[in-house]
């Protein structure tokens, strides 16, 4: 299959998706967001870069970190931003989607980090865009959320290095719901990574085509043994329709992130939580706050990835 998101000159034309995306992009993200870090808390050095262009964060979901992290990379590269209020706005009075882009898109906005409920929303919405309009999926349903695979991956290589074939990873908890898993997985396997191990509750569990190329352990314990780093996922309970765990305490016994448990992985292996992260359900506060944890490090990555995504995507 050929990655249908890049221009006629190889460059990024919108990013929707990690599936597929070629490898030597996916790199030169890395590349480029670890480049940017430097810049991506503060200063003024890179104000220029897209000066003049703007961006509207167009959130149908909640966000903390995702939100944030895009206005201030923005804000960082001298963008204009637009924080677009869907509770306050006519979507309210019922217009559609595509309307409010149409409606943003003459104002002048040139790209959009779009988060949606609704799974190949924002493709939808990428296809219907005008010519350089720029869309950005910020977490799609249970489909993607591409510049969150990236930040992972960016914390992954710093803890451990560039090569991904030495590295077992496990990514372990409610896969069923998680947009991250399938961007980490779509990552790690782009990036030949060494093992990827799936953890979590049979009912939790994704369609097999979502697992391809993972280990699928029903058992914490030995999914978690020597592994370089460990990805949790959030309990997602607001998308859990049908009763799919029946005790939070059976489901921290199983499958949460206790110290005991972490020791069981390598020494100096890496704990991730893409956030928010419910403390006692699927990670126990002694490890997410502790010497292995990288949570804080994927959010302060966030911002640098997202630097990188913009100039990738705008840079004239
Ligand atoms: C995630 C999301 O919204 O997909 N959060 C995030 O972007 N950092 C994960 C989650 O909500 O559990």
């Amino acid at each position: 299959m050929s990655y249908p998101w890049l221009r006629g000159d190889g460059r990024l034309r919108h990013l929707i998706t990690l599936d597929g995306m070629p490898v030597a992009m996916l790199q030169r993200l890395l590349n480029s967001a670890q480049a940017m870090l430097a810049h991506a808390h503060g200063g003024l050095a890179l104000r220029e870069r897209l000066s003049g262009a703007t961006l509207c964060s167009l959130f149908f979901e909640p966000s903390t970190r995702t939100r944030s992290s895009f206005q201030l990379a923005a804000t960082r590269l001298g963008m204009d931003v637009l924080n677009f209020d869907v509770a306050t706005s006519s979507v309210g009075k019922g217009e559609s989607d595509r309307d409010t882009l149409a409606t943003l898109q003459a104002m002048g906005v040139d790209a959009f980090a779009v988060r949606h409920s609704r799974d190949g929303a924002v493709a939808e919405l990428a296809a219907a865009a005008t010519a350089g309009t720029v869309l950005i999926n910020a977490g799609d349903g249970r489909n993607a959320h591409p510049s969150q695979g990236l930040l992972d991956m960016l914390t992954v290589r710093q803890a451990k290095g560039d090569d991904f074939s030495r590295l077992r990873i496990v990514i372990c908890g409610d896969v069923r719901h998680s947009r991250v898993a399938r961007s980490d997985i779509h990552a790690l396997r782009a990036l030949g990574a060494g093992e990827i191990r799936v953890c979590g509750p049979a009912n939790l569990l994704p369609d097999a085509d979502v697992l391809a190329g993972c280990r699928v352990h029903d058992n914490f314990d030995t999914a978690i043994a020597d592994v370089d780093a460990v990805i949790m996922l959030r309990l997602q309970r607001e998308r859990m329709h049908e009763g799919l765990v029946p005790s939070l305490d059976g489901y921290f016994r199983a499958f949460g992130l206790s110290p005991e448990r972490l020791r069981r992985a390598a020494p100096d292996a890496v704990v991730l939580h893409p956030g928010p992260i419910n403390r006692g359900i699927e990670i126990d506060p002694a490890v997410a706050d502790g010497p292995q944890s990288r949570i804080l490090h994927q959010v302060a990555n966030g911002v640098a990835v997202r630097m990188a995504v913009l100039s990738e995507l705008l840079e004239q």
